[in-house]
């Protein structure tokens, strides 16, 4: 069934507050629920409708009598109930110990947790489980003591103790009223890393990780990221943390990332777990993000919420605003944010442009939906925060600082839309670029697709004129044909042809219209425009630039990310060129040579180097193609950009050499830029030169990776070095792979990496495709733990096309199997699995007709979830 954003209504009832109390027992748990109710005077008489899914109900009692009630549509139906103030108590059951959707109160490792966003409270009790129901909650947990010592829930622990056969209790209590998809409990034999702490402002804080018993080396990364979000969120937006009490727990079976609950953030063990010896750079820093991320849902989520699911990028799209600027923050000099904000690009054009270019397309904030999980999309965060970041474009750091702050001041406490945020940060900057658009600056929410912006400049040598004609179009996305215009900032500068700034030029255009012209006098000659700087809106920019410009862009922009940007495009255009003519990519000398001196650059970060030298994804290249118009042929992208990689190893031979000496001895482990952005590019070093030796039958640089592999200090030279091994398809790596595994065997997320690295390498007839199938059977594989499923069959699906796009559908069907069988017990995992074929359509042949064959037997399945059909429905929909 499908619900509408229009359709809101109010609710009928308000729960002002909750008193739980749970007898935890995995096969079954009795959930006591005791609510203050009053009824919602704008919508006298009606009856009251509780959610409840999967759950038994015992008992109902309004005011201590029994009533009548009845079950509609899965909702338990309350009615002749009292017009004033009531007291409702729900007795019911549950059972954790046979959860295996992960949504609810479940069971993992032997303890309990809990995941309530978006509909999961529901499968725990009945209640009215939607956002804008806002109640204070006490709760109070009992449990076999040895079992489940540690009690914890949301809150202040006002009391706790002894009780008969073996068992204990805990009362918490939260005093400030939250939705329902904020509830959690955790009951297991957890560990815990406490840090007590004082503020700017002079408050004291206790704050705690829990893991477990085996994990507590790995909690510093976390507890320091913990400490430093909350110093970022005073400092940057005056917003101070509201508890006594701040508590993480890491569960290894999770759907998501992790979850905001008020106080009691749970997270996958993947974003909280990091020693040097275990993580990589990359876990640090999304370890980093992600407890920054959650902690700053504290204010944008929590304090402030959403009035529905349709407003979910309010609290998402902000929030992850709110991290990007943090990661930025913390990595302190321009250079280093730069790559931070290349990398959120490369990740926005990676998984939300596709999104937005298929049949799952919808707006920031959506319209319709199924199953609400489904919409927990890269549109929804990525673009949301794009579009965040796009008004503070418009108001400037200060005039965004003060919309904060006028947010907060009209909402705290409240369950708001994304129209009331946008309002608050025009109504804080009257008369700024904003503010005097706003009504077309919305359509940001509301229209979905990614718009296309072409740029014409034209030069006139006698009046020394520089004209810049930018015009938008934004293709048409299911359910939506025509597209207003957007309002497109445009941060920009011109260079001269020896790729000096034109003193100014910098400024940011507004483009509101279809399009519109802009003028720069006194040139002595035509200039290069470097456009879009900073990635300054999630446009598609259509430029015809020329390779000189583009030369001239890479070599000289003072904006890293137009400089990045340039040598992509340059990779691209020989990349789509050699796919169009089905035949060699012969690489020139220009761009060789372009590339030879941005990695010989002394005056480079590494880690810039790197993102320079790392080559389009395969993927990105996909939908270059589809934009033109062009089938996708994924084997030829993947033979063409395997080409391209062979022969940067060849021609640059002596220059990695060089890079992997000057950058793979970092010293002592510490994940800060400098030193991530040596490894980073150390590691590609080492990549490019085993591809090289192998190719060439030259054993130098294989022995000397096996012996970085078996040296290394840290996890994310080791990693790269057996990566190096692996994906050069070097004859050392069978051996380094078991190697690996024995050392890790009982570390699970670090075997999730020897899977997902397996799932990586480059294929090369069929062998990686037909190992990830023998990895599938491996005894360690398994579907039933979200991180391990997707250790192979997500890394495959997402970031290997040349080994799921076969062109005798074999990996397709590979697929499709693993999504029904997931889609038995964990119907969020199969939803998200579903999604790998969402561009099906924009397949050459014979890939396109395989891939609807896969999809029709997915959709096929009879009892398909709810969550999969609406995927699939979607994708086979005309
Ligand atoms: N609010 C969480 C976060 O972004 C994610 C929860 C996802 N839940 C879901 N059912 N998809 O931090
Ligand atoms: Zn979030």
């Amino acid at each position: 069934t499908l619900t509408r954003r229009e359709d809101y209504v109010a609710p009928s009832h308000w729960i002002r507050s909750v008193d739980l109390t749970f007898e935890l027992e995995p096969a079954k748990t009795l959930v006591i629920s005791r609510m203050q109710v009053e009824p919602n005077a704008d919508r006298p008489g009606e009856p009251l409708r509780l959610d409840g899914e999967d759950i038994t109900l015992t008992r109902v009692l309004v005011n201590g009598n029994s009533v009548s009630f009845h079950f509609d549509a899965g909702q338990l139906v309350l009615e002749k109930l009292p017009a004033e103030p009531f007291a409702l108590e729900i007795r019911n059951t549950c059972a954790p110990g046979k959860n295996t959707q992960l949504s609810g109160l479940y069971t993992s490792g032997g303890g309990f947790f809990t995941q309530c966003e978006a509909q999961g409270f529901r499968r725990i009790t009945y209640f009215a489980d939607r956002p804008d129901v806002m109640a204070v909650f006490k709760v109070t947990l009992r449990a076999d003591a040895k079992l489940y010592p540690m009690l914890l829930s949301n809150g202040n622990l006002v009391e706790s103790g002894e009780l008969p056969k073996g068992r204990h209790y805990a009362v918490w209590s939260d005093p400030h009223p939250k939705p329902s998809y904020l509830f959690a409990l955790v009951a297991a034999d957890l560990v815990c890393r406490e840090q007590k702490i004082r503020t700017r402002s002079g408050q004291d804080h206790t704050l705690q990780v829990y893991v477990r018993a085996g994990d507590l080396d790995k909690t510093e990364h976390a507890m320091n990221s913990l400490i430093a979000s909350i110093a970022w969120d005073e400092a940057r937006f005056g917003l101070k943390l509201d508890l006594e009490r701040f508590m993480i727990v890491a569960v290894s079976d999770f759907n998501m990332g992790a979850m905001e609950n008020k106080g009691l953030n749970i997270f996958n063990t993947k974003f909280v777990l990091a020693s040097p010896a275990t993580a990589t750079d990359i876990d640090f820093g999304n370890v980093e993000s992600v407890v920054g991320h959650e902690y700053f849902h504290n204010w944008t989520g929590n304090r402030i919420t959403c009035r529905d699911w349709f407003q979910l990028s309010l609290k998402e799209g902000l929030t992850v605003y709110r991290d990007q600027e943090f990661s930025q923050d913390m990595a302190g000099v321009a250079s280093a944010r730069a790559v931070k904000r290349i990398e959120d690009v490369r990740q926005l054009r990676q998984s939300q442009y596709p999104e937005d270019a298929g049949p799952m397309a919808h707006p920031v904030r959506p319209d319709q939906y199924q199953a609400i999980d489904n919409f927990y999309t890269a549109t929804v965060y990525d673009k949301g925060a794009e579009v965040v970041r796009m008004m503070a474009t418009l108001v400037g750091r200060a005039g965004f600082r003060k919309g904060m702050d006028l947010y907060f001041a009209r909402h705290d406490g409240q369950a708001v839309t994304c129209d009331d945020f946008a309002q608050a940060i025009a109504d804080a900057n009257h008369g700024s670029a904003l503010a005097e658009r706003l009504d077309t600056f919305k359509h940001w929410y509301a229209q979905a697709g990614t718009p296309r912006l072409k740029a014409e400049g034209s030069f006139d040598a006698d009046t020394g004129r520089y004209t810049l004609t930018l015009s938008q179009h934004t293709p048409a996305t299911p359910g939506q044909p025509l597209k207003q215009p957007f309002v497109i900032p445009v941060a920009m500068g011109l260079l001269d042809a020896a790729g000096q700034p034109i003193t100014g030029t910098d400024r940011v255009l507004v483009l509101d219209t279809a399009s519109q012209s802009w003028t720069f006098d006194g040139l002595t000659a035509a200039p290069v425009p470097s456009l879009l700087r900073g990635f300054s809106a999630p446009v598609i920019l259509e430029w015809d630039a020329s390779e000189a410009e583009l030369f001239t862009l890479l070599g000289h922009d003072t904006d890293a990310f137009n400089r990045w940007e340039a040598g992509q495009r340059l990779a691209v255009q020989r990349l789509l060129a050699a796919v169009r003519q089905g035949g060699d990519l012969v690489l020139d000398e220009a761009f060789v040579s372009a590339l030879r001196s941005v990695l010989n650059d002394p005056a480079l970060d590494a880690a810039f180097k790197e993102l320079v030298l790392t080559l389009p994804s395969e993927g990105y290249l996909a939908e270059r193609m589809a934009e033109a118009g062009e089938p996708i042929d994924p084997q030829k992208i993947h033979a063409a950009r395997e080409s391209m990689r062979a022969q940067l190893a060849r021609s640059l031979h002596a220059d990695w050499v060089t890079a992997w000496e000057q950058n793979s001895q970092t010293g002592g482990y510490r994940p800060d830029p400098v030193s991530c952005g040596r490894r980073a590019l150390a590691n590609l070093a080492l990549n490019m030169l085993v591809l090289d030796g192998v190719a060439h039958g030259e054993p130098l640089w294989q022995g000397k990776a096996l012996q970085r592999f078996k040296d290394a200090g840290n996890m994310t030279d080791r990693l790269g070095a057996l990566a190096a091994l692996v994906h050069g398809r070097s004859s050392l790596a069978g051996a380094a792979l078991e190697r690996f595994h024995a050392m890790f065997s009982g570390e699970a997320l670090v075997i999730d990496k020897w899977f997902a690295l397996q799932a990586t390498a480059p294929e090369q007839d069929g062998q990686v495709f037909a190992q990830i199938k023998v990895l599938a059977r491996h005894p360690d594989y398994s579907l039933r733990n979200p991180n391990r499923a997707r250790s192979l069959l997500l890394t495959m699906t997402q970031l290997n096309p040349g080994a799921f796009h076969r062109a005798d559908g074999a990996g397709y069907a590979f697929w499709a199997d693993k999504v029904q069988e997931v889609d038995g017990f964990n119907p969020q995992l199969a939803s998200r699995m579903a999604r790998a074929l969402d561009r099906w359509r924009a397949l050459a042949e014979p890939f396109r007709s395989h891939a609807r064959t896969a999809i029709e037997r997915i959709a096929a399945k009879t009892d398909l979830s709810g969550d999969t059909r609406e995927i699939v429905t979607r994708a086979l929909a005309d």
